[in-house]
């Protein structure tokens, strides 16, 4: 039975309900694994597709006409809300974000200015806006936002890291201002997300993709209040918020007491461990390895059936990776999961 138009297949999954096949998107589904994005990035900028509604609004329309997946994500960055803090945001080829002026010292955390974000982040929703109303009725629209941690820890290192020393240093060493910075982050994610909800978007991604670096302990005590008032203030959109990080498995039970409708996980925990910690009243995501994409079909064919085995048909299952689809991936393996969730 296809899905109505008002209620999408994803959307029912959202909400627990059954389907009638399993829902799939993917994270990085717009970018630069496919031809159609190259080819835009040849006469633009990351930041200028990000800048301009039309431009932004394309780019999430391509995967969704290429791939058949029940879901758009708008296209935009986590990072783009520092511009409006005044910390500066580039992008280098080759070597992912860079922030101009890096949270190094707790002085600046209190000078950090007030930001409106239906204003100075109103060319995002305008970009919901147009893709909203450009998408099929059954292919909803995600908006999204960076979760306090990992936007912190951007904040404060200046770009990517492997060990997320200056984070964990400031986190120990100033908790004061860690915690001002984090509730500032909350306050202002939670109210962009639910300004994207307004916008179109019919459903919201919190993404906090390195929050895993820290302890359990840690966590607990240093980002889940912080998480948990930015969800509380995303749920006020009226849609279903997936609340995803990578790394998780040790503390999944406290990152899902942050809240969020669907917990997305990464391919670290079987889907069926993390769903059991999850709890069955709330929705799962994930959480195909994006390297097995790369694999030969045979191979990929098997990894992706184990996740669906492990989600054993339950409502609630929304096929996705455990973490964006790799520059490198070939198209054709991306249609052919689409295929394969779709058709059993
Ligand atoms: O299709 C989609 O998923 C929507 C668009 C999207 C982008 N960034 C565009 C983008 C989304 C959802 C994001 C989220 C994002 N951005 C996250 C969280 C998700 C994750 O991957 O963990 C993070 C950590 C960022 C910060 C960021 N932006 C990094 C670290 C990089 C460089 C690394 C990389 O993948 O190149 C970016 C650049 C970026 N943002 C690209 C895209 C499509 C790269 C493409 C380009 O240069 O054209």
């Amino acid at each position: 039975m296809p899905p109505a138009p008002d209620r999408s297949r994803f959307l029912a999954a959202c909400r627990l309900e059954p389907t009638d096949v399993t829902p799939v998107w993917f994270m990085r589904q717009a970018g630069r694994y496919l031809p159609e994005y190259r080819a835009l990035r040849e006469r633009h900028t990351l930041l200028e597709l990000c800048h301009e509604p039309d431009l932004a609004a394309e780019v999430t329309l391509q995967p969704v006409n290429r791939l058949g997946v029940d879901a758009a994500i708008l296209f935009a960055d986590i990072l783009l809300p520092f511009e409006p803090l005044g910390l500066g945001l580039t992008f280098t080829a080759g070597e992912g974000p860079q922030i101009t002026r890096p949270i190094r010292d707790p002085s600046q955390v209190a000078a950090l200015p007030p930001v409106d974000p239906a204003a100075e982040l109103g060319f995002v929703l305008e970009a919901a806006r147009l893709a909203a109303r450009a998408l099929p009725p059954e292919v909803p629209l995600i908006g999204f936002a960076g979760a306090p941690f990992t936007l912190a820890s951007y904040a404060i290192e200046g770009e990517g890291s492997r060990t997320f020393a200056r984070t964990k240093r400031f986190m120990y060493a100033e908790p004061a201002a860690w915690h001002a910075l984090l509730e500032r982050l909350a306050e202002l994610v939670g109210r962009y997300l639910a300004l994207q909800a307004a916008a179109g978007a019919r459903a919201l991604q919190l993404f906090d993709s390195w929050v895993g670096c820290l302890s359990p302990q840690d966590y607990t005590a240093y980002v889940l209040p912080h998480t948990r008032r930015a969800l509380a203030l995303a749920a006020e959109g009226g849609v279903p918020v997936i609340h995803f990080g990578t790394g998780t498995t040790a503390f999944l039970g406290e990152f899902a007491a942050a809240g969020g409708d669907v917990i997305g996980v990464d391919w670290r925990v079987p889907l069926d461990v993390a769903w059991q910690a999850v709890g069955p009243t709330r929705a799962i995501q994930g959480n195909l390895d994006p390297a097995a994409l790369l694999a030969p079909a045979p191979v990929l064919r098997t990894l992706v059936r184990d996740v669906l085995a492990r989600a054993g048909g339950r409502p609630g299952h929304i096929f996705n990776l455990g973490h964006g689809v790799l520059p490198e991936t070939p198209v054709a393996a991306v249609q052919a999961v689409v295929e394969w969730v779709h058709g059993g």
